[in-house]
């Protein structure tokens, strides 16, 4: 019989994932959702194939029916207190797997509180915007106990992602190392991109032009934003897809990190600085991708192309 899964946290990363699991996971029984914002788990239910999904009213109600339950939330501190909401209830050999990116010593300390309740955790960060997590192409870094790992990677490759990056036996904190440094390739390709496109227009070269090498030279994500950049996405869109709250709390992480290893990210705090200017133009709905608008502004243009 597979094993009774939970979800909780249906953000633009988290849909995607559970709609791959209900697809592909081989589940016998629907899968539970929970999400802090009810309509949401409504709404993803509604999506899914009738008999697929049932949804919970509590984090606890989720987690006392389930035996895997897999968590996606914004932050430490939103993780904490759906973990510390979890470990009320009875969780004696349930297993949580945690895809949210965070401070490694905060995947630490949960790791911590749950095995101390008699549980199994494994940290499972992902790499991908949420168009790969609706595709299953995502990148799964799994990190924690070789036999817990060993019962998530069913749902990682060709499930909800297309790769698994295999830390079984390794501390829950390489994989959220690797995930935070890892995010800021994707922060200093968004500032590069938003530079070039800047400089293009004001050189004369057009946006154009520069996107048809970047098509050339580098597809894959560095032509997904530049895409986004030019067709006005990065400001039009009223909900975003990497909110810049999170891209900033991506920066913070590894900026502290960098600072306690003895190091720094000087292009990681130029592009937090410019999110600092989409947070002041957009507010919450500011994304990471108009980091463009405030390269443009600095040079004179408008923040919206
Ligand atoms: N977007 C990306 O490109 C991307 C890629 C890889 C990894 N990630 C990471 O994956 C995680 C989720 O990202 P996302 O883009 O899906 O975020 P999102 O769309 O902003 O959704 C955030 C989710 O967390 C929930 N949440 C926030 N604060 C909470 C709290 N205090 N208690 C309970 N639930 C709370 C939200 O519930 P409500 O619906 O009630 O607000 C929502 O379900 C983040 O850690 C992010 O850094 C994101």
């Amino acid at each position: 019989m597979a094993p009774q899964l939970a979800w909780i946290g249906l953000g633009n990363m988290g849909r995607g994932m559970c709609k791959n699991l209900v697809e592909k996971g081989q589940l016998d029984k629907p899968l539970i959702i929970y999400n802090r914002t009810k309509k949401r788990s409504e709404d993803l239910s509604n999506s899914l194939p009738s008999g697929k999904s049932t949804v919970a009213s509590t984090i606890e109600e989720a987690v006392s029916g389930a035996d895997i339950i897999f968590t996606c939330v914004g932050d430490d501190a939103a993780i904490t207190e759906t973990i510390d909401a979890a470990l009320n209830g009875n969780t004696k050999g349930k297993l949580f797997v945690d895809c949210s990116t965070i401070h490694p010593e905060t995947s630490e300390e949960l790791a911590k509180k749950v095995t101390g309740a008699g549980a199994e955790f494994v940290a499972c960060p992902v790499f991908g915007a949420p168009a790969m997590a609706d595709a299953g192409q995502l990148v799964c870094v799994l990190a924690g106990p070789k036999d817990s790992v060993e019962k998530v990677k069913p749902y990682t490759k060709g499930v909800m992602g297309r790769a698994n990056v295999d830390f079984s036996g390794q501390r829950v904190r390489q994989a959220l190392l690797l995930k935070v440094i890892g995010n800021t390739f994707v922060l200093n390709m968004v500032e590069a991109l938003s530079e070039g496109h800047t400089l293009a227009e004001k050189s004369g070269l057009g946006s154009d032009n520069l996107h048809a090498l970047i098509e050339t030279m580098f597809p894959g994500p560095y032509t997904a934003y530049s895409t986004r950049m030019m067709s006005g996405d990065y400001h039009k869109r009223e909900e975003p897809l990497f909110a810049v709250d999170l891209a900033r709390k991506d920066a913070r992480h590894a900026m502290a990190l960098a600072k306690a290893a003895g190091t720094r990210l000087k292009d990681v705090e130029v592009a937090d600085a410019h999110l600092e200017q989409v947070k002041k133009h957009k507010g919450e709905a500011g994304d990471i991708a108009a980091i463009y608008g405030a390269v443009r502004q600095e040079a004179g243009l408008k923040f919206e192309n």
